[in-house]
């Protein structure tokens, strides 16, 4: 069974191959986010405020349990094959009955036709563990998608044939996953371990949906074909910033009803638009749950005369963008513009550019609980709350920790670090990491390669260095 074990733990990642948002498209819906006549003043012009908007309320004891006990994707490895290639894992979110014996990005659920299989949840990519600590809504900064996993795709297949027969139902019950694992396997493998593929996951299953009734069309009907399908790493942003964004996702795109937004995961699997709204009505639940996660507090001691200089370093130099924090703090909400930030455009271009077909017009933009997706041009200066715990930095994770985010000459064009989530530095407030000379492991974050740069941001570069360990004094408090 070792020989299967392995291949397993390989097999894991792909597991996780959800969705963030249905298509990608070119589609700028509505001028909500046109500025105000305040901010077109020209000293306001590189940034733009997004506007709330109403969402539905919900339950959050229900939304956790959702979460983590959910349908929301319906095929998966049958649970017997599963518990013989995997011994019982730590029973972290103290789940019951065959949910005891899974990891926390695992659920057990029941297919259609009655078999139970297993399949991954959404803490595969929003939950980590933090020197010791679980931390539920922290982005999984450790996932690997650098391989193609086809074939490991094809052999859990075969396995389930060894062991129930080609017509069993637990073997239908596989089928789905592993159709659309074939198809997309290869179309979103990154470059480096670490970063994740969500949006390129997003857009190729998109392609695949009938965008009213959300059927699966094997053959794309679109005429337009991506030239190449560029797999575009980002980062996770930590679901404890939820309740104070006005937009959801790094180019602040996600506008409208964040439930609907987020529910689209459940695309990979989905069968129709009717089966979508009842998972959609559990949503507003998950989102009333995300929202009640707190930011976790730095783990040591704190310097207070030293941060409270920083705060006054921070008012001057980071709120205009960032906002203030504390009991009279204010989250502004902005969008920056590329030319501003100057980090890798890879992400914001992509997203204004891609022409496919219009969310607007797909069941996502109908209804009363209608999202729709609005592309900016440049990234959300996003909140500073719990951001010791949530390295690397930038949108697509380029930068290993905050001293040097806020340095920008010391960053590493070529670095590695252990995947070890206890391998904090607790000085430069990140990963620890090694330099290296050159890319090409898969190991080896290389900023030299497109859609990983790690320019930009280079708002810390003038600070004395006094000021700057001030201002990460200060960082520790939110
Ligand atoms: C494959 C990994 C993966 C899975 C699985 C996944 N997400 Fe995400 N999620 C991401 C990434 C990456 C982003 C950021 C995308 C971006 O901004 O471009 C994101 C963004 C989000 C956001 C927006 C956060 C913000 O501040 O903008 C929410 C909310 C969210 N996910 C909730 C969920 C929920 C709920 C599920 C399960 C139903 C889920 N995600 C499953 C990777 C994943
Ligand atoms: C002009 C607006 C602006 C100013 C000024 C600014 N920032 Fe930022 N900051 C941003 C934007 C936009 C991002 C996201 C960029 C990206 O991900 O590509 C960001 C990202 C960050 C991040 C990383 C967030 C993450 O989750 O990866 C940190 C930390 C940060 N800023 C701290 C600071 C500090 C400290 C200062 C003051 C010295 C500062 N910023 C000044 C706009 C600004």
């Amino acid at each position: 069974m070792n020989k299967f074990r392995n291949s397993w733990k390989y097999h894991q990642p792909l597991m996780l191959a959800f969705l963030i948002a249905l298509f990608i498209p070119f589609a700028q819906v509505t001028s909500s986010a046109a500025p105000s006549l305040n901010e077109s003043k020209s000293k306001n012009r590189y940034r733009t405020r997004i506007p709330a908007s109403e969402q539905r309320s919900g339950d959050p004891q229900k939304g956790y349990k959702y979460l983590v006990e959910g349908d929301y994707i319906v095929s998966g490895i049958p649970i017997d094959l599963f518990s013989m290639a995997r011994s019982p894992a730590k029973n972290q979110l103290k789940r019951k009955g065959d949910q005891a014996a899974l990891a926390y990005h695992y659920t057990a659920v029941t297919a259609p036709n009655g078999a139970r299989v297993v399949t991954s949840n959404c803490l595969r990519c929003h939950a980590q563990t933090l020197n010791g600590k679980f931390i539920l809504g922290l982005g999984n900064s450790t996932v690997d998608f650098t391989a193609d996993r086809t074939s490991t795709v094809s052999m859990v297949d075969k396995m389930i044939i060894g062991m129930h027969g080609s017509d069993s139902p637990q073997r239908q019950a596989y089928k789905t996953l592993h159709d659309r694992f074939l198809l997309i396997s290869p179309l979103i493998q990154t470059k480096v371990r670490g970063v994740n593929p969500a949006d390129n996951l997003a857009f190729v299953l998109g392609r695949h949906r009938n965008p009213e009734t959300l059927e699966w069309i094997e053959k794309p009907t679109t005429t337009e074909k991506p030239k190449k399908i560029v797999v575009i790493p980002t980062d996770v942003p930590p679901l404890w910033l939820l309740k104070k964004k006005n937009a959801l996702y790094y180019t602040g795109s996600g506008r409208g009803d964040f439930a609907r937004l987020i529910m689209a995961s459940s695309l990979l699997t989905l069968k129709d638009s009717t089966e979508a709204a009842e998972i959609d009505k559990n949503f507003a639940d998950v989102l009333a749950f995300l929202e009640t996660l707190e930011a976790p507090k730095w783990p040591k001691e704190i310097d207070s005369t030293k941060a409270l200089k920083g705060k006054q370093v921070f008012k001057d130099e980071c709120a205009r963008c960032h906002g203030t924090y504390g009991p009279d703090g204010e989250f502004p909400n902005y969008m920056i513009k590329l030319d501003t930030i100057k980090t890798d455009p890879t992400l914001s271009n992509w997203q204004t550019s891609v022409d496919s077909h219009t969310y607007a017009n797909s069941w996502f933009g109908k209804g009363p609980y209608a999202a729709r997706l609005e592309p900016g041009n440049g990234y959300i200066a996003p909140p500073l709350d719990g951001i010791w715990a949530t390295a690397p930095y930038l949108h697509n994770g380029s930068v290993p920790d905050i001293l040097t985010l806020l340095n920008s000459k010391l960053r590493p064009r070529f670095w590695q670090r252990n995947f070890n989530t206890s391998d904090y530095d607790f000085k430069m407030l990140g990963w620890r990491y090694e330099k290296r000379e050159a890319g090409g492991n898969t190991n080896i974050y290389d900023t030299t390669l497109p859609g990983y740069g790690n320019q930009g941001h280079t708002f810390g570069d003038d600070l004395s260095e006094e000021e700057r360990q001030a201002v990460m004094e200060y960082l520790k408090t939110l």
